[in-house]
């Protein structure tokens, strides 16, 4: 079968580098037509040189990365550094990276890419706020019917909010945008906390990441055990969470998951409740099922399948080299 086309829109952060470490790891399954980057856990000029670097660190200078919006549609940007660092992506060394960026802005390689696809064609990841994503659906309507589905990482039921009691990160950055995306009439995949809160970095799980003793499972380690620190004394809990890698085991593992064909909707009005999704999981009203909302995972399944991915690098010549393709 051909590699699923995707555009990964991020907004790393050192979960968002993981899952573009799990992609660049997979091309027979995946083939990714470009990284977009948007504003979120650090301001722009900060995730695009982030998703840039992590290109290097696997060796893929190659990759088409472009910078997008640099705040949401119409809140105030907020950022998350007391949980990423001041880099984003504490936990490994920031250089000033080889892979270039294009010169395109995001929402405008995304509006071309997806009409130069056939329907349904291309699958969109966003990791971050969905700015870019909804700024292109509300500038070319007509992209949509290219959208083959979108696997975002964002909302939470369950699980309450991250950053405020109702409200997950993403979508509370971006509600309105979140808003767009989830009316837009696509098929969607929501990966939120309820299930990127079982996905836990243990000690044990690092280490054997770790332990591969390539330069990406490195990196990775390093990240994760920064991650880790908030996390660990927020939720009291082994690990932190390692939330946007799920978009990507998603589209290369989908039995890893459980979900729930319902409708999310988005709060863009109440300064209580900004950002809540709230999950009609138990279809208590008649508004259209927009949205497959995960709510389980198999969590080991899930670290077995990074762990064999990010082993691969090992036969690859990653920093600077070829990489995998
Ligand atoms: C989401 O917010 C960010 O901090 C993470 O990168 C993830 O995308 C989790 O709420
Ligand atoms: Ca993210």
């Amino acid at each position: 079968m051909a590699a699923r086309k995707i555009i990964i829109d991020c907004d790393p952060g050192q979960d968002d580098a993981v899952a573009l470490f799990l992609a660049m790891s997979s091309p027979d399954e995946l083939d990714i037509l470009g990284l977009t980057t948007v504003a979120g856990n650090v301001p722009l000029a900060l995730t695009e040189r982030n998703a840039r670097m992590m290109c290097d660190i696997v060796g893929r200078t190659d990759m088409p990365v472009f910078s997008g919006c640099d705040k949401p549609l119409r809140c105030e940007p907020i950022t998350a550094e007391y949980i990423h660092g001041e880099t984003g992506i504490d936990g490994v060394d920031a250089f000033e990276p080889e892979t270039p960026l294009r010169e395109q802005h995001a929402v405008d390689f995304i509006i071309d890419t997806l009409l130069a696809a056939g329907e349904s064609a291309v699958t969109l990841v966003p990791t971050g706020p969905m700015t870019n994503i909804a700024a292109a659906l509300q500038k070319a309507p007509e992209v949509l019917p290219h959208i083959d589905q979108i696997v975002l990482m964002g909302g939470a039921m369950r699980e309450g909010g991250n950053r405020t009691p109702s409200a997950e990160f993403n979508i509370l950055v971006d509600p309105h945008a979140a808003d767009t995306v989830f009316r837009c009439g696509r098929p969607i995949v929501a990966m939120g906390l309820d299930v990127t809160h079982k996905v836990l970095s243990t000690r044990e799980r690092v280490k054997s990441i770790a332990a591969l003793g390539n330069p990406v499972a490195e990196a990775t380690a390093g990240m994760l055990s920064f991650f880790d620190r908030y996390d660990t004394e927020k939720y009291g809990s082994e690990g932190a969470p390692l939330h946007d890698p799920c978009t990507i085991a998603y589209l290369l593992m989908p039995e890893l998951f459980k979900l729930k064909h319902c409708n999310v909707a988005v709060e863009t009005e109440s300064a209580l409740t900004m950002g809540h999704t709230a999950v009609d999981f138990w279809h208590v009203t008649d508004r259209p099922h927009n949205a497959h909302w995960a709510w389980d995972i198999d969590a080991a399944g899930f670290y077995e399948l990074l762990t064999d991915r990010l082993a691969r690098y090992q036969a690859s010549n990653t920093q600077g080299n070829r990489g995998i393709r």
